[in-house]
């Protein structure tokens, strides 16, 4: 399914008042016709055929990470021309091993959101700062606002992005004390292997195996590296274990699946080296929930797990994510019906004696950002802008269950998780369903409708 946290198309929504798209605004893509420069202390840099943006830093990126925008009408979703091969961060493709410096945090033990502040996300801030101006009553701008200071994760969807977590570090580390990072890993080569598209830019014929080790893991490592006061906490690659778990009759996911387990080992190492605490993403209630489910998921994460050396970086499990379940539902939605996992914490409940059995933590972080308003689908599987989802529950360590660590917001809201246009490439007819808000834009763009649906049906309101 599309659940890019890819950015927004922030200034096609405003009305222009200069030719240079600000710090984090789009300048470039397929049938983008805003301004393709950016003011001056950021780059114009391609993240993929439909979206380029301005992000920090001079020119100096390497000329291997940054395409000019696209102006062609080809809508492929991934070309190996597109491939970034960014190492000049990195020492000589030989990634940290065992050996970590002194200065390297260990992983903390217990909730790590305990005791944090977590620092904005800055990218989704701009997005909903420039998102402001369009909405019209003065009440639900109001409301609008208050979202700019809630704090959702990162998605480092591409390599293009990682530099964009440099600057969101340093301004955690210089704003002091106990600050936290929240990020997702999202960049499995053959991403997303159930999609009707997939929109990853490291494909397993491309080498894309070895570059999501040394262009992607590396230099996030390397990265926070530089940052020991900073706590971070991951979820590592939505939907992936998921799909290992029920979808290996797809032939897409059958050829993916050796790869996903050494990629995400891989990255469970890596991260811990630097202290990154880990949640690996477990689908949600209507997914791994289903009880035939429960046990081959623990199963899976326990032996990944297990054969990776048990990572001290990793924690738990992170659900709901990017999706609209409750965590505590009020009755059952009766799209839900046969599965007495009907909501997130039915889910977690059952899902925990089987991690234990496994041997695998079982803690939990459970995304709720769009899980504000119930019963809105025709199907527990619908997940692209369902109509009349207003944002959830604010991120909180009042959880009311042991087992989890917080409530916390992954989904930027407001950005689409697809585009209703049949005659796009990246169409995906779920998109288009009864349930879902129409004209859409492309996945991972800015949703200036629905994001001001999330505002005024947002519960607890806004
Ligand atoms: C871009 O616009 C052209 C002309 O309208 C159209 O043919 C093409 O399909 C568009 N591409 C996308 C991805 O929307
Ligand atoms: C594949 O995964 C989707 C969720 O993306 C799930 O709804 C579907 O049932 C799965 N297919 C099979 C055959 O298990
Ligand atoms: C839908 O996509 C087609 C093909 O990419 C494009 O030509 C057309 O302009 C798009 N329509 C809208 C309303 O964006």
């Amino acid at each position: 399914m599309f659940k890019f946290a890819a950015l927004a198309a922030l200034v096609s929504i405003i009305p222009l008042i200069n030719a240079q798209s600000p710090i984090y605004g789009q300048c470039g893509g397929i049938n983008w016709t805003g301004p393709k420069t950016c003011v001056a202390g950021t780059t114009c840099t391609y993240l993929n055929d439909y979206y380029s943006q301005c992000l920090p830093g001079s020119s100096s990126t390497p000329a291997s990470s940054t395409k000019p925008p696209v102006s062609s009408t080809t809508a492929k979703p991934v070309s190996s021309s597109t491939k970034p091969v960014s190492t000049s961060t990195m020492p000589g493709g030989s990634p940290t091993t065992s050996s970590a410096p002194a200065s390297t945090p260990t992983v903390a033990a217990g909730n790590p959101f305990s005791g944090y502040t977590i620092q904005i996300n800055p990218v989704y801030q701009a997005e909903v700062v420039a998102a402001l101006p369009a909405i019209s009553d003065a009440a639900t701008k109001a409301s609008a606002a208050k979202v700019e200071n809630i704090p959702t994760f990162f998605w480092l969807d591409a390599v293009a992005r990682i530099p964009t977590l440099d600057t969101y570090m340093a301004a955690a580390a210089a704003a002091g004390g106990k600050r936290l990072v929240q990020i997702v890993i999202y960049d499995l080569p053959n991403r997303d292997c159930h999609a009707k598209a997939s929109n990853g830019e490291f494909t397993i014929a491309n080498n894309g195996a070895a570059l999501y080790k040394t262009a992607y893991i590396d230099a996030i490592v390397a990265i926070i590296k530089k940052y020991p006061s900073v706590r971070v906490v991951a979820v590592i690659e939505p939907d992936s274990l998921a799909n290992l778990v029920t979808n290996l009759s797809d032939p897409n996911c059958a050829a993916a699946q050796s790869v996903y387990l050494s990629s995400v080992t891989y990255a469970m190492q890596q991260l811990t080296t630097v202290g990154v605490v880990q949640y690996l993403d477990a689908g949600h209630a209507g997914w791994l929930g289903w009880p035939a489910n429960l046990t081959p998921a623990a199963q899976l994460f326990a032996s990944l797990y297990q054969s990776a050396g048990k990572p001290a970086g990793v924690r738990g499990l992170a659900t709901n994510v990017a999706n609209y379940n409750a965590l505590v539902a009020a009755s059952p939605d009766p799209i839900t019906q046969g599965n007495p996992n009907y909501d997130e914490i039915h889910y977690i409940n059952a899902l925990s004696p089987a991690l234990q059995a496994s041997g695998f933590p079982d803690h939990f972080i459970v995304d709720q950002s769009r899980s504000g308003q119930q019963n809105l689908r025709q199907q527990w599987g619908d997940w692209c802008n369902i109509k009349g989802a207003g944002f959830g529950t604010r991120p909180t360590l009042n959880t009311g269950s042991a087992l989890i660590d917080s409530i916390v917001w992954v989904k930027p809201g407001g950005e689409s998780d697809g585009t209703s246009n049949t005659s796009a490439a990246r169409y995906d007819s779920t998109c288009s369903l009864p349930d879902a808000t129409v004209p859409a834009p492309e996945a991972g763009t800015w949703f200036q409708a629905f994001f001001q649906t999330l505002v005024t049906a947002a519960n607890p309101p806004l």
